[in-house]
């Protein structure tokens, strides 16, 4: 995004996002608009759009000065059949986490009054996704940042104010050297986190997640017997399966990439099994605070960014009878997308660059493919 872009499309609605524009600007994309109400970096969910239609993006000044065009965008067309679901997921809160970058120079003004940067993103990308239409919250991992108990506490409140169900999974964050185990404070609050992969059942989808994370290191790990249970899973389905996890499934052995995933070699034998037990498989991770797509065979696999470092994010997903779309929104409060505006100059402005990923990878439909 430059001054003003579009940071998600759906079939019927867009996000748009802007860093600064000048306090009653309107920002137009179809017969959909917003008007900017500060100087601030801004989100709005221009909503009542026509799918499949290439539409362009209007900024016009206060006023009422000349519209000038700053983008464009084609809305997507819904998967096939009829809508049965919507749920969202969120990773990387990073609950407990004081600063960013590599310096670690990017943090909070002190005696700021507003909640820590990590709770008050998540807090929002939760109410964000709710009010999406999410019915259910799965989230996938590095929930706090170093598993200490008093984050755990201030997860599990958390948790427990949302509204919907919410399922978890662990991260490396979760499980470092000075972790404890968060499961009993969860389930205080209401949120179970087995040790071993479990699924829950949607309208038209089973949704299985698994722990990738091993006790102190960086990387994660699916090997025998979690696979098949994996496999076991996605295959009793009794239609298409999400598979949740932390950690991404890397391409080769050695990690290409900062941070390291699940290694080539197990993640090659995990998807084969996930193929040869249901094809019909969506698999996301996040860990990697990027955005990012990619194929291997019939299976789609996600990675979706951390809700608190630039461009903060969350991911909804809208379940139909013969597909789903995934869409990565910003958290869009007011108090976030500041904070989060902030991080995009980390890494000498190239975290800017490489974070948000494409938005075509962002933001599909997916089709599922038969299933023998
Ligand atoms: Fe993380
Ligand atoms: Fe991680």
């Amino acid at each position: 995004m430059t001054e003003v872009g579009i940071f998600a499309v759906e079939d019927t609605s867009a996000q748009v996002c802007w860093r600064r524009l000048r306090p009653g600007s309107t920002i137009s994309l179809g017969d959909a608009s917003v008007e900017v109400q500060d100087h601030r970096p801004g989100a709005a969910s221009l909503d009542g759009l026509p799918p499949s239609t290439r539409l362009r993006l209007y900024v016009r000044p206060p006023g009422g000065g000349a519209a000038r065009r700053v983008g464009a965008v084609q809305t997507l067309a819904p998967p096939p059949g009829e809508l049965l679901c919507r749920f969202a997921t969120v990773n990387d809160i990073h609950l407990g986490e004081r600063r960013f970058g590599v310096l670690r120079r990017i943090r909070d003004e002190p005696g700021s009054p507003l909640e820590p940067y990590p709770l008050r993103c998540a807090r929002a990308a939760l109410s964000e996704a709710v009010a999406w239409g999410a019915e259910a919250i799965m989230a996938k991992g590095d929930l706090t940042y170093h598993g200490r108990p008093q984050q755990w506490t201030e997860l599990g409140r958390l948790f427990a104010g949302v509204g919907v169900p919410i399922s978890a999974v662990l991260g490396n964050h979760d499980v470092g050297r000075r972790a404890v185990d968060g499961r009993p404070e969860l389930a205080s609050s209401g949120i179970s986190m087995p040790h071993d992969a479990f699924s829950v059942d949607l309208p038209g989808l089973r949704v299985v997640l698994a722990h990738t994370a091993i006790a102190h290191r960086h990387h994660g790990a699916v090997l025998g017997r979690q696979r098949d249970q994996i496999a076991e899973l996605v295959g009793a389905a009794p239609g298409p399966a999400f598979l949740g996890m932390h950690h991404y499934v890397q391409r080769f052995r050695t990690p290409m990439a900062y941070p390291p995933g699940v290694p080539g070699d197990q993640s090659r034998a995990l998807l084969d099994a996930v193929i040869a037990a249901n094809p019909a498989t969506f698999v996301s991770a996040g860990h990697t605070h990027r955005n990012r797509r990619r194929r291997y065979g019939p299976l789609v696999l996600t990675e979706i960014g951390a809700t608190m470092h630039y461009p903060g994010t969350w991911a909804g997903y809208a379940v139909h009878e013969g597909g789903i779309r995934q869409v990565v929104r910003r958290v869009a409060a007011p108090d976030a997308i500041e904070w989060t505006e902030g991080t995009r100059r980390a890494l000498c402005g190239l975290w800017g660059l490489i974070a948000p990923g494409l938005r075509s990878h962002r933001c599909f439909s997916h089709t599922w493919p038969a299933r023998s």
